[in-house]
């Protein structure tokens, strides 16, 4: 959710901080800005909309010689996407840029505004630099005037500050938004993720909630609430893996073509032939623990859900899955035998990240499954098993959700093997299936075709309805989400079997209802309630390797034996849906409205 840079050094800085803008753009494109402060130059843009735009406005400018700079992309949280309420926010003499929110800032914007300061956004990130100046005008010390002015804000936030004041210093302070300070000789760049300032950058820094200070001729002095600290630098890699679309018309088409490869990376080193091996856990990390929770958001939530059969099936460990958000606040009862797994892409979910802090308050072992090294949440973690899907820049994620669910299902049968819960025939069965997997997602041209025409059928209509049992109801809650985020289109995920039970009252010709038919489980129990849909005119896509006579339209998918194969199978199938729907409609399927890749607010 929105996305910060800055730079300190002799270097051109409009292009460190507009490339370094790019690498976050993903993150929140509303609109974006860039401050520069050299000697006595002040130069200052900012654009609504994509990147390009702030590029197409600073074509004429270049900077020359030692200054500072600091840059950011919007997700807009407080006031609309306009020029006004896009950072970096001006004070007297002062730009700030902000990742969070500062919950107080109502508080403090009107204590400002009976000071008869004039604000010119509706954003909260605005009252940062004008308690910062007033402050500053007081006492005329920039860095005590910094440290006074974030010991007044409350919430989240990961910040940076220049100003004339002191023009050869960046200010900087974290709590609970991700940040970091790259290194290179000399120079210093700030960045909220590690991708800015990867190939710039040869050591880092990943600052700890709490940490605030400056930057001052390539000197970081750092500082928390017992004062100044030490602290050590960590090397950073110098390989840009940037991700390039490849040939594909999006990042999320040629992420989905990529499920095949990268679960292979997921599974390398962790499936062997009757037994599932985990590095990252040492042999003991399960003792004393009987039963499982886990926390997520959105897309990783489903992976979670279908998770929960499998520990119960497999491991025959009790698990239950709460959405982050609503956890955070339900004064949950906690116990030490329970095992608390966070499943985040970005391991920066601000609700995700909390949820863990309060279970590890609670004094519960913490695991998390994430696709970011170092992200906040891993970091935070007792244990971290990455997922390895590669950097993932569709908002809507397909590949993430795809190897979460892979660690997830290896998890379930590393559980039971070392609870010995596990039958070891079922385990060779089940690590049989695991292999076969990367086989179901390869994208087959005639089914990506079929899909393409088949789409044409679905631009109308009011609603759409995915529906499945087992496995298959998060699985369909996940079709849904993804038709949602890029279409904008009303669709629902539902268990199959509870559509008797109010939602059938919708069912007319243009309620179009997806429908999981997997061979391997229940196919019939399906099969009843996709009937009961058609008696009632609904128009139905069926998904299923067994052909259905009441489908309206059909995909006939090949695997039919183990749940999970057609689980991933079926995957795909919903995952290029969405997609082909979007691409007609001549939506932006990579940055779709509304959205961001990472939600670092609550
Ligand atoms: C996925 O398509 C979504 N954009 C969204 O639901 C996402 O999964 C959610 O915000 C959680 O993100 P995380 O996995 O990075 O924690």
């Amino acid at each position: 959710m929105c996305g910060i840079v800055g730079y300190i050094g002799a270097k051109e800085k409009k292009e460190i901080l507009l490339d370094g803008l790019q690498e976050l753009e993903y993150r929140g494109y509303d609109s974006a800005g860039i401050a520069i402060i050299e000697g006595e130059k002040l130069s200052n843009f900012k654009a609504i909309g994509k990147l390009e735009n702030l590029r197409h406005k600073t074509e004429a400018y270049h900077s020359e010689g030692f200054g500072i700079s600091i840059g950011h992309t919007r997700w807009a949280t407080h006031g609309k996407p306009t020029e006004l309420n896009a950072h970096p926010h001006l004070g007297a003499y002062s730009y700030v840029v902000h990742n969070g929110i500062i919950e107080n800032y109502q508080e403090l914007k009107e204590e400002l505004q009976a000071d008869g300061v004039t604000f010119l956004s509706q954003t909260d990130t605005e009252t940062i630099v004008h308690v910062f100046e007033k402050f500053n005008n007081q006492i005329n010390n920039p860095f005590e005037a910094f440290e006074k002015t974030i010991e007044k804000l409350h919430g989240a936030y990961a910040t940076l500050l220049i100003t004339e004041a002191a023009p050869d210093t960046i200010f900087f302070a974290k709590n609970g938004s991700p940040m970091l300070i790259g290194f290179d000789g000399e120079d210093v760049y700030f960045a909220s993720s590690d991708t800015p300032i990867i190939g710039k950058a040869n050591e880092v820094y990943y600052l700890e909630d709490g940490e605030y200070g400056f930057v001052k001729e390539g000197k970081v002095f750092l500082f928390n609430a017992e004062g100044k600290k030490s602290f050590t630098k960590q090397a950073l890699t110098a390989d840009k893996v940037s991700a390039q679309k490849d040939g594909y018309r999006f990042f999320m088409e040629k992420e989905i073509y990529e499920q095949s490869y990268v679960m292979t990376e997921t599974m390398m080193g962790r499936v062997h032939d009757d037994s599932i091996l985990f590095d990252e856990l040492d042999e003991n990390f399960f003792d004393g623990i009987s039963a499982i929770k886990i926390c997520a958001c959105g897309t990783s939530y489903h992976s979670a859900l279908a998770s929960a059969y499998l520990f119960e099936r497999l491991a025959k460990v009790r698990c239950d899955v709460e959405i982050a958000s609503e956890f955070r606040y339900k004064e949950p009862l906690l116990t030490k035998d329970t095992l608390f797994i966070t499943i985040s892409q970005s391991g920066e979910t601000a609700d995700t990240l909390e949820a863990l802090k309060m279970a590890k308050r609670a004094g519960l072992r913490s695991l998390s499954i994430c696709n970011v090294d170092n992200s906040s949440i891993v970091r935070e973690s007792d244990a971290a098993i990455l997922t390895r899907a590669g950097i993932e820049k569709g908002v809507a994620s397909t590949k993430a959700f795809a190897t979460q669910t892979m660690v997830l299902w290896m998890l379930a049968l590393y559980v039971g093997q070392e609870k010995k819960t596990l039958a070891s025939d079922i385990l060779k069965t089940e690590v049989a299936a695991m292999l076969k997997t990367p086989k179901s997602l390869v994208v087959e041209e005639k089914l990506h075709a079929q899909l393409t025409r088949m789409s044409k059928r679905y631009l109308h209509g009011h609603g759409f309805f995915f529906i499945g049992r087992d496995i298959f109801f998060p699985l369909a809650l996940e079709g849904a989400l993804k038709l949602k985020e890029i279409s904008y289109f009303h669709a629902e995920g539902y268990p199959a079997g509870e559509m008797k039970h109010g939602p059938i009252a919708l069912a007319d010709s243009t309620l179009f209802t997806i429908a999981l038919m997997p061979k391997s489980m229940h196919y019939d129990k399906i099969k009843s309630n996709v009937e009961e849909l058609s008696a009632r005119d609904a128009t139905i896509l069926a998904i299923s390797p067994e052909p259905f006579e009441l489908a309206d339209d059909f995909i006939q998918t090949k695997y039919d034996s183990h749940p999970m194969l057609e689980y991933f199978e079926m995957m795909v199938v919903t995952q290029l849906l969405a997609l082909e729907i979007s691409v007609r409609l001549g939506n932006d399927v990579d940055m779709p409205r509304n959205l961001a890749k990472s939600v670092t607010v609550e």
